[in-house]
């Protein structure tokens, strides 16, 4: 049986991958700071799955720590979703997403070619295309990060890219998520941002339980049907599954590094959510016409052709389903996992 080590595997995206892989019959180990996630998600994740994953408190910036749990774990590959994820922070403070995100990957892959661990799969984002020139977006479309957040994952892509290039023992995947959003059918895990989302769907859910008046819909006079912004929205299970395919890809791709975008390759304008989390939620979900935001792109969506014809993989869960599987969550749990 495989081990892998999951970092940030208490997060969103980390905890719904590791039911996916205990499931699939992986030996999971987190390790995760616990600086945007609760250990609760661990035990939600153990009671999904039927079993536990261990659990290491640390942080990937802490050599010695992630040594520690290296040599301990020895795991096959690790999956790298440790990091910050806020816009508007990293705009704020680049240095500080610099040293953080690309700092953190550094010494984790330091200690993984130390450890002789060479197989990583990499949590970027479609962020890394910027404002696109034609759509939907291919991997092979130029990169042009609009934001330090999303630098930074450009830069993290370059730095493993090398390290590959300079071992051939190593092989890597670098996913490019677009807007993952849902839960877990349970209800049992999903996303529990810390203070006001920053994110439609998470917005939407807490207007939905009743911690917001109402939503920001930032911006009604884009070039699109609707006039509001058009996003590739993904479930986040099937994310995890691309996860799954990119891993076992991995065992026979010796020198290799494969970018894949993990989309649906299909668009919803913010109007189309509200319809849906409507119909999923049951609540009227009033909202507040304003300004676009600073930095939103008009309209961004996946050909997620390449994932589909090299890994066998396409997300398969409809807008409906994400709404569905959100309010499980998030009716579950008004207050995420403090509730
Ligand atoms: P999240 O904040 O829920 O999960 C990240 C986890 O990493 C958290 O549990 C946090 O405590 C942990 N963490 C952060 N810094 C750490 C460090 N230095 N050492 C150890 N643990 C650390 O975020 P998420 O939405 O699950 O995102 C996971 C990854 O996917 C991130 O790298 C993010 O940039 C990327 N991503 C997310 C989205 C999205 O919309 N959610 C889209 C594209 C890419
Ligand atoms: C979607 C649409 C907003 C909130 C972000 C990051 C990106 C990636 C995914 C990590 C936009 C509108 C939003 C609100 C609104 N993350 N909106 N009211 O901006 O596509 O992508 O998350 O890698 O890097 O930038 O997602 O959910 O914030 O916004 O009207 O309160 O909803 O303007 O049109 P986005 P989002």
């Amino acid at each position: 049986m495989a081990t892998v080590l999951v970092t940030g595997g208490a997060g969103y995206i980390g905890s719904h991958t590791c039911v996916t892989l205990l499931e699939a019959g992986y030996e999971v180990a987190v390790l995760d700071s616990l600086a945007n996630s609760s250990a609760a998600a661990i035990d939600a994740v153990a009671e999904i799955a039927g079993r536990r994953p261990r659990l290491d408190v640390a942080d990937c910036r802490d050599e010695a720590a992630v040594e520690k749990v290296m040599a301990e774990v020895r795991p096959d590959a690790v999956l790298h979703f440790a990091g910050l994820k806020s816009v508007p922070e990293s705009v704020a403070d680049p240095l500080g997403y610099y040293r953080h995100n690309v700092g953190s990957t550094a010494v984790l892959l330091a200690v993984m070619e130390s450890c002789g661990v060479r197989r990583i799969v990499f949590s970027s984002s479609a962020t890394v295309y910027g404002l696109p020139d034609t759509l939907p977006v291919p991997e092979t479309a130029p990169t042009r990060p609009a934001n330090p957040y999303g630098s930074t994952k450009l830069v993290i892509e370059q730095m493993v890219a090398d390290v590959v290039r300079a071992d051939p023992r190593w092989s890597a995947a670098l996913l490019r998520y677009f807007n993952p959003v849902g839960a877990h059918p349970s209800g049992l895990i999903g996303e529990d941002p810390e203070g006001v989302p920053g994110n439609l769907m998470p917005y939407l859910l807490q207007v939905a339980v009743g911690r917001r008046a109402n939503l920001p819909l930032y911006g009604t006079d884009y070039p699109t049907p609707d006039g509001t912004a058009l996003r590739d929205y993904i479930h986040v299970m099937d994310l995890a599954e691309g996860h799954l395919v990119a891993l076992e890809n991995l065992e026979s791709s010796a020198g290799q590094v494969h970018t894949y975008n993990l989309g649906t390759g299909r668009a919803a304008s913010v109007r189309e959510v509200i319809a849906a989390m409507r119909e999923a939620t049951g609540h009227s979900l009033p909202y507040e016409e304003l300004e676009r935001r600073a930095g939103d792109v008009p309209e961004l969506w996946a050909d997620p052709t390449k994932a589909r014809s090299e890994l066998g993989w396409s997300a398969s869960r409809t807008l409906a389903e994400m709404c569905r599987d959100a309010w499980a969550w998030q009716s579950a749990h008004p207050q995420g996992y403090r509730s």
